[in-house]
């Protein structure tokens, strides 16, 4: 007899991404559209900070949440751009957004409960609540005309006794949906009105096109001590391999989950967090270039996938994904599967971002301009 798994984790399945990317991986000249990242390096101005820090002694463990430093270079970055006052303590650097938002979960869901998650979304949430002896509940966004739109009856229908936590990402992988101000107020009074964790992911905040920074449920808070915000270094500095996020949470919140993640990973890697106190310094004029970057590569797929016939693209308001509906489309694992091996590029199938995203591809444009061009091309040719 095999040893058994415990459940929760071994019903997490295999990332679909990981598996495409995988196979990508092993096709020589595959262009890969599957992950949520650039195939631009982190800019050079935070490469030499880390390097300098390694060099003057930033080689030890420093406080579980981040250094002091750190933290007060979060705060600062987040009250000039949402005019909201946050202190040192109510800051958690993590590794990466991914493990705030692990920690926010683990810390407000077990078995018997669950989350109400806006989807599509990032499977981390769902599987996140499973890895916790939750159960993940969807509340599906629904279609109006070329965008997606936020349905707060779906969330309210799905919230019941055993709720502890609803959880939103805006602007949204893989929708290119954002959330409004008002939506948000919507958002917060329910969750009050429940006792809720709201658990916002904002790791897009800054990669929203029109608007250049998406609103911040911070905002609307109204010191509501329910709110989690995350977010990260990820996306906005194309720092997804240093593995840099925090949470934003009331301070006894941030202290459970810092005493956790102390046992897990302990702190997010010294040298990385004084890289991440020069990005935020120094990275505003980066950010700006790159919004505009993938701005004009939006442009570029709604023109290319737009001419196909069959597809329809809604709307990209913020971060850096396509989610063409395909029409007919009913396994898009094996779809994507299948445009590998003949377009010779890796694309996300729908159904990895759970109910509402089977029937949909997904396609990360935040690659250069050279890339998208031929990986565009690729995919026309196939799918015209
Ligand atoms: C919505 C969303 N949240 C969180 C993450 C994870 O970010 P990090 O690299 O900071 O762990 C991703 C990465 O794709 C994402 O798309």
């Amino acid at each position: 007899m095999p040893r058994a798994f415990r459940p929760e984790l071994a019903g997490v399945p295999e990332s679909p991404l990981v598996l495409i990317a995988t196979e990508a991986e092993a096709t020589p000249g595959a262009i890969k559209l599957c992950y949520g990242e650039s195939d631009m390096p982190t800019p050079e101005f935070i490469c030499r900070a880390a390097d300098e820090a390694a060099r003057a002694g930033h080689t030890f463990y420093t406080h579980t949440a981040g250094t002091p430093a750190l933290r007060d270079a979060i705060a600062a970055k987040v009250h000039a751009l949402h005019g909201v006052e946050l202190r040192r303590s109510e800051i958690a650097c993590t590794i990466g957004a991914s493990m705030a938002i692990y920690l926010a979960i683990r810390s407000f869901v077990g078995a018997g409960d669950n989350a109400v998650i806006v989807s599509p979304a990032y499977a981390i949430y769902a599987n996140g609540v499973r890895m916790a002896g939750g159960e993940p509940r969807f509340a599906p966004l629904v279609r109006s005309g070329a965008r997606f739109a936020f349905d707060l009856d779906a969330v309210k229908g799905a919230i019941n006794a055993r709720t502890r936590m609803i959880v939103v990402n805006s602007p949204s992988n893989p929708t290119g949906w954002m959330i409004s101000r008002d939506e948000q107020r919507a958002l917060i009074e329910l969750a009050q009105e429940h006792d809720l964790v709201l658990l916002a992911d904002e790791v897009y905040e800054r990669l929203a096109y029109g608007t250049a920074l998406a609103p911040s449920f911070a905002t609307v808070a109204d010191g509501y001590d329910g709110l989690i915000v995350v977010n990260s270094f990820s996306k906005t500095f194309n720092m997804t391999g240093w593995r840099l996020g925090w949470a934003q949470a009331s301070e006894r919140t941030a202290r459970v989950m810092y005493a956790a993640a102390e046992f897990m990973t302990s702190n997010p890697n010294a040298m990385t967090q004084e890289a991440g106190i020069v990005a935020l310094r120094d990275g505003d004029a980066y950010v700006a270039e790159l919004r505009a970057h993938y701005a004009a590569r939006r442009d570029q797929v709604r023109s290319a996938l737009g001419a196909i016939r069959g597809l329809t693209l809604p709307q990209v308001d913020g971060a850096f994904y396509a989610f063409p509906a395909v029409a007919g489309l009913t396994d898009s694992a094996t779809r994507a599967a299948e445009l590998l091996r003949t377009a010779n590029v890796a694309v996300a199938p729908g159904s990895a971002f759970g109910p509402g995203g089977e029937g949909h591809l997904r396609l990360c444009f935040a690659a250069s301009e050279a890339t998208m061009t031929e990986a565009l091309a690729r995919l026309t040719a196939v799918l015209s």
